[in-house]
């Protein structure tokens, strides 16, 4: 690659600027390798770099541009509306044996994207993507190794160029001019998730998970596409964070009646789960999986779920998941045999199913597969049929194992394959998706928007169980611009008990006022408010923010942020003209101004503030919160004082 690596700049080449002409991505083609590179604002970000598939050599057979502008209503969102604004250049290209390939480049004002696609007929395999970033200046990453179990780690940051391991997609990138970046897919379907190394020439490069015989993506012609490459480059963290490009490269909505998804809060039988206060396990297995007796604390009880669904009822919330139901499991992480459409015998799913829809609430299912596909999808339709009839519309569903089938990754095109066939089986049947352990989103949602959220995340339930402390504080100031930008998170927020009666020693690094934050700074059109119901009635007054903050959104702003130090968002409910605040900080006490010029003109709001009181500390004194109302109007200034792992929630009604 020396020969292309050697030209700079977009000059004299094929290319496409976006709508505003201040990001343009040029094309040329050198010694038969496809090459590109890219400009904002008249300065070089990325040299020219090499596409292609394989070591395929190409030549240029014609090349096309095209426009679109359209504004498209989400079915929900962080937004209502999103305009789709770019140019494309389609570039044709034929190899050595005369197949073709075309590389379909789109530029909008905060970015680019640009796939593969292959033309033709017959069946192929790739090895090897050769798309690579030669940035001009080093940016700092913040990353997680590619084999980080389910996403699960601490995202940690560098100078890009001095991180060894090979990384996750996607990246968050700050570059020396204080811009940023964010390096991802979208549209990953058929095809294996992307992840990056740097090479010796400081070249990001890209290494697709691999199936266990070591292909990379077995593609049929005429049909095959790779996700788009995206780049989204923003003059500032606002930007970034309001950058919708990973949407926009995603098909419309291919839901025909999208009435039954419908975006809400939810309690579960679970973090008393996690605590150990109750099992997943109807029955205790030996350890060669023979029953030895029946589990004295068994968690998904009819009774149980009585109780959660009265409390969901009562305190507004729209559904109740219920963990281990499915016969068969028993918390068998290894071989798991569940049978999805068989309930133990003290879960009459039939009555509850029933009780629920009078008391307006929905039940969550709960399909862990263990990673057992085959088990999973010999039931899957009949599984989610059973669910539609007793009018179970979301199901939380989870691949616990280090591999699928005991030998692929999830992320490999198998893996990819598995969970959208289980996305779009779902919508057939009118169920919404909780995918955990999932394959990092890309935005599916927008196609398939019964893919309501997924895990992908080191999630709060890790200050459950792990024993190395919990996460730190500063791990929720990272995830609004890594995890969070690919698609909603399902982090259970909403720890309201912060004891941890079987790990003393770890446990939710957060003070009460933190909690009701996290409801705005992390998105999910199901969210979920993760404490038990007993551990709510402690703090009724605190509980109350929970209660009223809504889940879909008509529009929503990061203010301010520092990644890994600090987060400010607002969000516009999408019913009503209300605004909700949510402000939280790293390990480090801070004073925060906020802006509040985002407020209609000329109109008086209430702010009602959660927030840390002057003696709250998150380890012996989390709990202390300030509940107080304020009159403020458009380009008020509300400063507020977040304690360390703090934060604070504040409700604007007219
Ligand atoms: C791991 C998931 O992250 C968690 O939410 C779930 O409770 C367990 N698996 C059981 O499926």
């Amino acid at each position: 690659m020396a020969a292309a690596a050697a030209l700079t700049g977009c000059q004299n080449k094929t290319s496409v600027s976006s709508p505003d002409k201040q990001i343009k991505v040029g094309f040329s083609i050198e010694e038969g390798v496809p090459c590109y590179c890219v400009e904002k604002d008249g300065k070089s970000v990325i040299g020219m770099s090499r596409l292609g598939l394989d070591e395929h050599k190409y030549t240029f057979v014609g090349s096309e541009t095209t426009q679109f502008d359209e504004t498209w209503e989400t079915t929900w969102g962080e937004e209502r509306k999103i305009r789709n604004n770019y140019r494309e250049l389609i570039i044709n290209l034929e190899d050595e044996e005369k197949l073709p390939l075309q590389i379909v480049f789109r530029a909008f004002d905060d970015g680019f994207g640009f796939r593969y696609v292959l033309p033709g007929e017959g069946e192929g395999k790739i090895y090897k993507e050769q798309t690579e970033y030669r940035f001009e200046s080093e940016p700092v990453a913040w990353s997680i190794p590619w084999n980080t179990p389910y996403y699960e780690g601490l995202w940690t940051a560098a100078p890009l160029w001095e991180k060894t391991d090979t990384l996750c997609s996607p990246l968050a990138l700050e570059f020396p001019d204080g811009t940023y970046g964010y390096l991802h897919e979208a549209a990953l379907d058929d095809w294996a998730a992307q992840n990056f190394y740097v090479d010796d020439s400081a070249a990001l490069k890209t290494y697709l998970t691999p199936w266990a015989n070591g292909t990379s993506v077995y593609v049929t012609r005429g049909e095959a596409k790779s996700p788009w490459r995206m780049l989204i480059l923003a003059d500032n963290i606002t930007e970034l964070a309001a950058s919708r490009i990973m949407l926009n490269l995603n098909e419309p909505c291919k839901i025909e009646d999208t009435s039954w998804i419908q975006p809400m809060k939810f309690i579960g039988i679970w973090w008393a789960i996690h605590l150990d206060h109750y099992s997943w396990a109807y029955r205790i297995l030996d350890s060669k999986g023979r029953v030895v007796g029946l589990a004295p604390k068994h968690g998904a009880t009819t009774e149980n779920m009585r109780r959660y669904i009265d409390f969901a009822a009562e305190h507004g919330f729209g559904g109740v998941l219920a963990e281990g139901w499915n016969e068969g499991w028993d918390g068998d992480w290894t071989s798991n045999l569940a049978s999805f459409t068989t309930p133990t015998p003290d879960f009459d799913i039939e009555y509850l199913s029933k009780y629920a829809q009078e008391k307006s609430v929905q039940i969550i299912g709960h399909h862990e597969t263990g990673g057992n596909i085959s088990n999973y999808e010999q039931q899957l339709d009949t599984a989610l049929r059973y669910y539609d009839h007793l009018g179970i519309h979301n199901v939380k569903t989870g691949y616990v194992h280090a591999k699928l089938e005991g030998k692929e990754w999830h992320k490999s095109q198998y893996g990819v394959r598995h969970m959208n066939h289980v996305i779009r089986t779902a919508a057939t049947n009118h169920v919404c998706i909780d995918n955990h352990e999932c394959v990092m989103p890309t935005g599916l949602c927008r196609t398939y928007p019964n893919l309501m959220t997924g895990e992908g995340v080191r999630g709060q339930e890790w200050d459950a169980w792990s024993t190395d402390g919990g996460s730190p504080a500063s791990h929720l100031c990272i995830l609004p611009f890594t995890r969070c930008m690919a698609g909603p998170v399902d982090f259970t927020p909403g720890t309201f008990d912060f004891s941890n009666p079987v790990h003393p020693e770890t446990r939710v690094h957060s003070t009460l006022a933190r909690q009701l934050a996290l409801f705005v700074v992390v998105y999910s059109p199901l969210q979920m408010a993760s404490d038990m119901p007993e551990s709510y009635m402690q703090h009724p007054d605190a509980f109350r923010f929970i209660e009223q903050v809504p889940c879909d959104w008509e529009q929503s702003k990061v203010l301010d942020a520092k990644i890994g130090e600090y987060v400010v968002t607002a969000r516009q409910d999408r019913y009503s003209a209300d605004w909700y605040l949510g402000a939280i900080t790293n390990e480090d006490e801070r004073e925060i101004a906020v802006d509040l010029s985002f407020l209609e003109k000329g109109k008086t709001y209430t702010a009602t503030i959660y927030r840390d009181g002057d003696k709250t500390e998150w380890k012996q004194n989390p709990y202390e919160i300030v509940i107080e109302t304020q009159q403020v109007r458009a380009g008020d200034v509300l400063r507020l004082t977040l304690k360390a792992a703090g934060g604070a929630a504040v409700r604007l009604t007219e």
